[in-house]
């Protein structure tokens, strides 16, 4: 929790903390035969990035895919492979590294060593280590994908589930084998963003959440079109954060180019009108929670689009000196106006600050139906990794950063779990 400081009645400011869920977390990286292993190397770095302190063990199979040296050297601690050699765990690895990690993460997870995770066959330090577990454990699957297809492995895969076991993965994908389909392992920084999401407060655990975000592109003519400078990159932090809160997360993008969160359905449009009929859509089809528009919806559109280039005239002149515009539907507007409306927060992003800009902010809210308006000086934030922020409700307001994208999407997440909560 970053400390705040009591500003007035009804403003405080907040400071990020920076920090990842994995920091200080003890991971226990267990890697079995498959020729993904060689992924988790990169993992253990990665999850080391993020603050976590890693040990690995690998069955006597990975070890031919990749030396405990190599891990070694990766981690500053040796590898284990077996009970039997000298350790810094004393005689009994298992038992000690069971009590003193906060995760087991098998990456990857073959076959065999699900089948005798399932099963609770103890065979070796890394099943046995799984058999004596008091910590929450995640498979990382990589197989080929018959194998992945395979019955037996299925009812495999389920009982771990039961037993509270959590699947990254696997994708879809071409295979080391040259076959094509799911089995193929997940990447280590989407396996990192998984394990990191596992240790998040689950404050929107069974919500739906649905997200508009980057710009819209309202065309002129084949070539030639309206948008703005949204990157995108705040909407599709808020979409990482709510998953991490355990939402179920649809995220409506417009023109982006920025890689889809792991676990996050997405849904792409170009235009604003494209936006409001995919809203609308998911709205119809399935109950929500939460609505956050983050898009730069255009307000505006020419009112009727060229379908050939349009061109100057032998005078100079050109049509585009005459365009007439018609209004964009207002799509936050619209989700606050539904009956049984989710609750629905907007965004703010003007070319003022201080009271203004909160100023702003309210009048957004009262007039879009929002429970809360997220405000930022859109100078600062547009294409920038950093933002700073206020969250503004009919009558407090907290600010927050400046701070990276994610964790202004987290402090947004929490304001908005705790105004569900609110709302009861
Ligand atoms: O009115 P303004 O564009 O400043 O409002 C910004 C907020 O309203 C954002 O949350 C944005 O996603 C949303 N919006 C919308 N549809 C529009 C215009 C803005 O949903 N046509």
């Amino acid at each position: 929790m970053p400390p705040f400081r009591q500003n007035s009645s009804i403003s405080f400011i907040c400071q990020p903390s920076g920090e990842f869920m994995l920091q200080g977390k003890r991971i226990t990286l267990i890697v079995s035969g498959g020729i993904a292993a060689f992924k988790s190397c990169e993992a253990a770095r990665l999850l080391m990035k993020r603050g976590a302190e890693v040990q690995v063990v690998l069955t006597e199979h990975a070890a031919e895919f990749v030396t405990p040296l190599t891990f070694e050297a990766l981690t500053g601690k040796p590898a284990l492979t077996t009970e039997w050699a000298k350790n810094p765990y004393s005689v009994m690895p298992h038992i000690e590294l069971a009590r003193t990690s906060d995760l087991l993460l098998v990456m990857p997870a073959t076959a065999n060593l699900i089948a005798k995770a399932a099963n609770g066959i103890a065979d070796d330090l890394a099943s046995t280590l799984i058999a004596a577990r008091r910590s929450p454990l995640a498979f990382v699957p990589a197989m080929n994908q018959a194998m992945w297809a395979n019955p037996a492995l299925k009812r495999n895969v389920e009982n771990l589930k039961l037993d509270g076991a959590a699947f990254f993965g696997p994708v879809e994908g071409l295979q080391a084998c040259g076959d094509k389909g799911a089995g193929r392992m997940m990447e280590p920084a989407e396996v990192c963003e998984l394990a990191d999401a596992l240790f998040s407060p689950k404050t929107l655990s069974g919500k739906r959440v649905i997200i508009t975000a980057g710009p819209t592109y309202e065309a002129i003519d084949p070539v030639r079109g309206v948008t703005n400078r949204s990157s995108g990159r705040q909407g599709f932090e808020i979409a990482r954060a709510a998953r991490n809160a355990g939402a179920e997360v649809t995220l409506i993008a417009g023109p982006v180019s920025l890689a889809t969160p792991v676990g996050v359905r997405r849904i792409d449009v170009v235009s604003a009108r494209d936006m409001d009929q995919a809203v609308q859509t998911e709205l119809d089809q399935s109950p929500c929670d939460l609505f956050i528009g983050v898009a730069a919806v255009a307000d505006w559109r020419p009112g009727a689009v060229s379908m050939r280039k349009i061109k100057k005239d032998a005078s100079g002149h050109s049509a585009l000196q005459d365009l007439l515009w018609s209004e964009n539907p207002d799509i936050l507007a619209r989700v606050g106006e539904r009956p049984g409306a989710p609750v629905t927060i907007g965004f703010a992003a003007e070319t003022a600050e201080g009271a203004t800009l909160t100023a702003f902010a309210r009048e957004k809210l009262i007039r879009k139906h929002a429970a809360l308006i997220v405000a930022n000086d859109a100078r600062f934030a547009l294409h920038s990794e950093e933002n700073a922020i206020r969250i503004v409700s009919a009558s407090e307001e907290e600010h927050f950063g400046p701070a990276s994208k994610r964790e202004c999407a987290e402090f947004i997440v929490a304001a908005a779990a705790r105004e569900l909560a609110r709302r009861g």
